[in-house]
């Protein structure tokens, strides 16, 4: 089967169908408001000075409060929860309370004022350090303050159980899909990197 080849890249909106990526949800404080967005353009960028990166439209609502808070928080929820990405991601904050609307639970985040979504098995609480341009959305870089997660779904080694929790999955246009416990492959890359 043979390969097809788009030479002029314009706008590749519809290659990001390509792959599943990890659905999450950026939440922010500022002028006295809370909101939530989802996002699935998102990545760790650095262990050490703990670095994470947010790509967001400057037309979001979540944009205006992070850069005006200078902070923010990624939310990782299960698979269980799905509906909620679909619709804090359908709807602004500048026109409705997602949190009221929606019925979302929060907890007490420590570092900054970005709420902690009571649902997630994992919270980052970041201070901004940079953000710029990249065309048509921009790169937040957020180091991490804190971090929030629910032992309990966990390994011993910190690993998230799959037994316990399912992330969410997104692949472009509102199909979202999970993970299987059945395929969990533990591959040792010292023995692999032999030869295969
Ligand atoms: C699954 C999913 C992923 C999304 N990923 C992003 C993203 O990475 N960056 C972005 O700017 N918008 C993304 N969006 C769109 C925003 O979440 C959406 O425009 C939201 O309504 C913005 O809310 P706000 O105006 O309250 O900030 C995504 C939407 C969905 C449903």
């Amino acid at each position: 089967m043979a390969k097809v080849i788009k030479e002029e890249v314009k706008d590749i909106a519809k290659q990001f169908q390509h792959y599943p990526g990890l659905a999450a949800l950026v939440t922010a404080h500022a002028k006295g408001k809370d909101n939530v967005m989802a996002v699935a353009w998102h990545t760790p960028l650095s262990a050490s000075p703990p670095l994470y990166g947010i790509t967001i439209a400057p037309k979001r609502f979540t944009y205006q409060l992070i850069s005006e808070s200078k902070e923010f928080a990624i939310n990782f929820l299960p698979f269980e929860v799905a509906e909620l990405v679909a619709a804090v991601g359908g709807c602004s904050g500048s026109e409705v309370d997602k949190f009221q609307k929606f019925n979302i639970a929060k907890d007490r985040s420590v570092k900054t004022a970005a709420p902690i979504l009571k649902a997630a098995y994992a919270a980052y609480e970041c201070q901004l350090v940079d953000d710029r341009e990249y065309g048509d959305h921009r790169f937040l870089v957020g180091r991490i303050v804190a971090v929030h997660w629910l032992k309990e779904v966990f390994t011993a080694e910190g690993q998230l159980d799959m037994n316990k929790v399912n992330p969410i999955l997104y692949l472009g246009s509102d199909v979202y899909l999970t993970t299987s416990k059945d395929t969990v492959r533990l591959l040792d890359r010292e023995v692999y990197s032999k030869g295969i």
